[in-house]
């Protein structure tokens, strides 16, 4: 029988695709239900047309549900997600409360389905970086081993929140209006303007959270625990889609041309690599879409070994970072 699926934290940036998601795709459902603090109770979103009154979550909350996608932060996860354990749900959990944990496979449907089967109860949703850069890098790495990794990224708003991507646009209309504008949910001014990720800073390594989830998750998800990852994570003033520079060294010799039919023909992603247009991927262009957009492939030549490759790659934070790998996972759930 169809399952009864439950979205906490259905409000949020994430939440709001998560359901979705859910109807766009079909997914079969023997009942929904939104949960949300006690802020929203009562209040509604539509699904399929339908108001469906969204929840305070309580422990009580999991009586009944089949697949509770966890979307409200890590404090929440870590509170709530043993109650629906308990209950009888498997959770898919897009925190980074259990990423980490030896027997929570971390997934993203292309890159690693199978780790699915070991799950006791919690499945975890990657880091939307970690998510986006393993779909691009998981088909090229499966050909041609990857040897080292080196990462800058151009993040959107919509990772720090639903509340972040309105100070984007509140920001960026003071602006232009000539007011200044106090921030609020984002530590640095936001319009016309790009800053070092928000994430906890670790004063010794120099290194924020952020980086340091997105090396540990991308060794996870490709199964490349020793992998070399250097890394700079930036905030910048788009919406919804992250950008990402990938300098990636092979152990042999990859061609462009080998590197574009691989990525070509790899699920999940489109390549967009046009260079007499120069038209390549851009957060515009991912924003909405499902399939991560892949392109700017050529030889890097600050490797004079001839052995790396530099790509850019744009993905759609709240899809493939977060409720189109979350929903993807549970649909993998469905055929076991
Ligand atoms: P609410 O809208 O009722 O505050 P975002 O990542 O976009 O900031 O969204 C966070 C999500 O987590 C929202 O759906 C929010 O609900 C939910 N949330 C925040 N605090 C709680 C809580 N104490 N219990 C349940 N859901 C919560």
């Amino acid at each position: 029988k169809a399952p009864v699926v439950a979205i906490v934290g259905a409000t949020g940036a994430v939440g709001v695709e998560l359901l979705r998601c859910l109807e766009s795709r079909g997914f079969p459902l023997g009942g929904l239900k939104l949960l949300a603090s006690p802020r929203s109770a009562g209040k509604t979103l539509d699904f399929k047309g339908e108001p469906v009154t969204i929840e305070a979550l309580t422990e009580e909350s999991f009586a009944g549900v089949d697949i509770a996608l966890f979307s409200a932060g890590s404090g929440i996860s870590k509170r709530y997600a043993a109650a629906a354990v308990k209950a009888g749900a498997v959770v898919v959990d897009n925190s980074s409360a259990f990423r980490m944990d030896a027997d929570v496979p971390l997934v993203v449907p292309e890159v690693n389905a199978a780790s699915l089967a070991g799950h006791r109860g919690v499945i975890a949703n990657p880091n939307c970086v970690a998510a986006i850069a393993t779909v691009a890098l998981a088909p090229l790495h499966r050909a041609y081993p990857i040897r080292r990794l080196t990462a800058a990224t151009y993040q959107a708003a919509s990772g720090a929140g639903a509340a972040a991507m309105e100070e984007l646009r509140e920001s960026t209309a003071a602006y232009l209006r000539g007011e200044s504008f106090e921030p609020k949910v984002l530590p640095h001014p936001y319009a016309f303007n790009l800053f070092s990720h928000n994430a906890d800073m670790d004063e010794e390594t120099g290194y924020n959270g952020e980086e340091t989830k997105v090396v540990a998750e991308t060794r996870r998800i490709l199964g490349t625990p020793e992998l070399p990852i250097g890394i700079t994570c930036i905030r910048v003033p788009v919406l919804r889609a992250h950008a990402m520079a990938l300098t990636v060294e092979f152990d042999e010799v990859v061609t462009v041309e080998e590197a574009r039919t691989i990525l070509g023909n790899a699920p999940g992603l489109r390549l967009v690599d046009n260079r007499a247009a120069n038209y390549f991927p851009m957060p515009s262009d991912a924003s909405g879409q499902d399939d991560v957009l892949v392109g700017r492939i050529r030889q890097d030549i600050g490797d004079p070994s001839g052995k790396s490759l530099a790509l850019f790659v744009a993905g759609d934070q709240l899809l493939k970072g977060a409720a189109l790998n979350a929903v993807q996972i549970a649909e993998l759930l469905l055929k076991r």
